[in-house]
């Protein structure tokens, strides 16, 4: 289906992917990235943009968020509509969410039902996982009915969680056999589930309930001990695997060798684990309940390794895990959701906001403090997540043909974070009052102007269902 938008001429702008930088116009038509030049000349229909000065980046692309999320007794308050309109403000252009199976259903049900309620709803381009909680022969059948015939080609998995989404190893083995084989990706969410639990039931009968517990009970040997024994797993199914929010060295450690070791390991972490450490539970107010999401927040000497690793390919992609609840206000009815745990730290809503601001707090912290470079800063975001998740060329970078997903993003001037003026239902933001280099100025979505500074140009049902391919990590 082509885009029957006005053509767009971005003008003087300095166009960076992955591996290119270099000032040039780029013209965007019928949706796709029409030509790239020096001085291009266009006729009185094409609108042109000057990008004088300002960056010319593919859109990124956000592969770990949760919107209408079930998450236990609750779900997360961003609706399709409310989640990407924040990512678009944000500088994202593709999300890719969860379909979670119940115990009823099965795969296909969970893809056609999250679809059913997306599409009227989003504004920029999406994808799913599913997240598989349960695995027989048929669930099989259709994982692999997915991956060829529905455009879903990753599938997601928990460690963690007994008795909720857990799945036991010998389940995580025949799927990643499974997908595997077919070319997806499994996504590992990596914790020791049930030894977390003990540590939380006797957290909580010694009266230990306030919401930095969360930290204590969870602590990073046993994200260590679930991700060495997913890479064994992957390592006997002969299949790729993808880790999802990677916190700590005791993790990292297992990637690191594993990968030097040529198994096809892969991993993201995501930036609340490099904007903040473990020191924000030292109290026992409510208000860390903002920072109560899984795996908690690390050490410094913690950080330090993540950079290390994203400097050094170990990690490739830094995606969100945009798991809202709201604090005090509520959304869909849902009123005061992390005060759920008021009284006991482990009914809290797992989860913290973070899709509006990827772009510009990774800018301000890896690029302006030199952790990585801008073509890095692309990889992370864009590229990498596009490619590992059948995206790419479509998605995550700006190349002849590619969706003209663009984002111009002005290095030079600098924003103050506000929850206030931000565009998710969440009531907060763990940047609150922070000031950052860079803002998006303006976000194309297949050519459609859809963010013009601080104006909403976009519509809901805008946005499409991406039909995703095979990984591309090889
Ligand atoms: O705290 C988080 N990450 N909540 C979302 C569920 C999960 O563990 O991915
Ligand atoms: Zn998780
Ligand atoms: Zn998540």
């Amino acid at each position: 289906m082509s885009d029957n938008t006005t053509a767009t001429l971005i003008h003087n702008g300095r166009v960076i992917t992955a591996t290119d930088d270099y000032v040039a116009d780029v013209l965007l038509k019928d949706g796709i990235v029409h030509t790239i030049g020096q001085h291009l000349e266009v006729g009185e229909d094409v609108q042109v943009v000057d990008a004088t000065g300002l960056y010319v980046l593919p859109g990124g692309v956000d592969t770990h968020v949760h919107m209408e999320n079930v998450v236990g007794p609750t779900m997360t308050c961003d609706t399709f509509a409310s989640g990407t309109k924040a990512a678009a403000f944000g500088g994202t252009t593709t999300v890719v969410d969860f379909a979670l199976q119940t115990a009823e259903d099965s795969p296909l049900g969970a893809i056609a039902r999250a679809q059913r309620s997306a599409e009227s709803q989003v504004n920029i381009d999406y994808g799913l996982h599913v997240i598989v909680t349960r695995v027989d022969e048929q669930v099989l059948k259709d994982v692999r009915y997915a991956m060829h015939h529905e455009g879903v080609s990753s599938f997601k998995m928990f460690m963690a969680y007994p008795g909720v989404m857990m799945a036991d190893d010998a389940a995580i083995f025949r799927m990643l056999r499974q997908v595997g084989a077919d070319g997806g990706m499994l996504a590992l969410h990596a914790e020791n589930g049930t030894v977390i639990d003990l540590l939380i039931k006797e957290a909580l009968a010694a009266g230990h309930t306030s919401p930095r517990y969360h930290e204590m009970t969870r602590p990073s040997i046993m994200e260590g001990e679930a991700t060495h024994r997913g890479i064994r797993l992957a390592e006997l199914a002969e299949a790729p695997i993808y880790f999802v929010h990677v916190s700590s060295n005791n993790a990292l450690k297992h990637i690191v060798q594993a990968r030097a070791e040529g198994i096809p390991v892969f991993a993201e972490t995501c930036p609340h684990y490099l904007l903040f450490d473990k020191s924000v539970y030292s109290s026992d107010d409510f208000e860390v309940a903002k920072y109560v999401m899984t795996p908690p927040l690390r050490t410094k000497d913690d950080q330090k390794h993540l950079w290390r690793a994203l400097r050094y390919d170990d990690l490739q992609v830094i995606a969100t895990d945009h798991c809202p609840f709201c604090m005090k206000e509520g959304h869909l009815g849902y009123q005061k959701q992390k005060q759920m745990g008021k009284d006991d730290f482990s009914m809290i809503p797992n989860g913290a906001p973070g899709i509006e601001t990827r772009l510009v707090s990774l800018f301000d912290i890896g690029v302006m403090k030199g952790k990585f470079s801008l073509n890095r800063f692309v990889e992370l975001t864009a590229t990498s997540p596009a490619k590992l998740f059948g995206l790419f060329p479509k998605k995550g970078t700006i190349a002849v043909g590619s969706d003209a997903d663009v984002v111009l993003f002005n290095p030079a001037v600098t924003q103050t974070i506000r929850a206030q003026s931000l565009h998710s239902n969440v009531d907060y933001t763990l940047l609150e009052g922070r000031t950052m280099q860079g803002r998006v100025e303006k976000v194309f979505l297949r050519g459609h102007l859809i963010v013009d500074g601080q104006a909403w140009k976009g519509r809901e049902g805008l946005g499409r269902f991406v039909p995703r391919g095979q990984v591309q990590a090889f």
